[in-house]
């Protein structure tokens, strides 16, 4: 190998590195396609904890959701549907998938 090649050789790793980093935050900003899971607790805290407090843990503006008595299809229903008057529908803004995530998120909440 002469001296070259072997330059070559050494930079490749830190050439592909930062192609790497370079990739990471432009693939953040695409648009989220359909199916992209989501970061649920971040999320719920930004778009839901005005009504649902300390991550859905307790009673607020909205009933506590942990351990909530309801089955899966009415969280999820709600969660979609809304109700008039009371909660907003997220069904236009999140993809089923995506509310499916978030009655998992619900189900899996326990006290701080
Ligand atoms: C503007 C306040 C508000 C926001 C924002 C809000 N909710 Fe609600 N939520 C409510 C209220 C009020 C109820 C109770 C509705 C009723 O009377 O049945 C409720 C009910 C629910 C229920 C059903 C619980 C039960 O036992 O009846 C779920 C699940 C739920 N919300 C999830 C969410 C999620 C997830 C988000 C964010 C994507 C969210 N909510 C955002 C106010 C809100």
């Amino acid at each position: 190998m002469n001296l070259y090649a072997r330059k070559i050789t050494a930079l490749l790793p830190a050439v592909l590195g930062v192609a790497l980093l370079c990739a990471a935050p432009a693939r953040a900003q695409s648009a989220t396609p359909e199916n992209e899971t989501i970061d649920v607790e971040q999320l719920f805290a930004g778009t839901c904890g005005f009504c649902h407090s300390d991550g859905g843990r307790a009673a607020g503006k909205g009933p506590q959701l942990m351990n909530s008595p309801r089955d899966d299809d009415f969280l999820r229903d709600r969660i979609a549907g809304g109700k008039q008057g009371a909660m907003p529908a997220f069904g236009g803004a999140f993809t089923g998938p995506q509310i499916d995530q978030m009655v998992k998120y619900i189900r899996a909440l326990k006290p701080r």
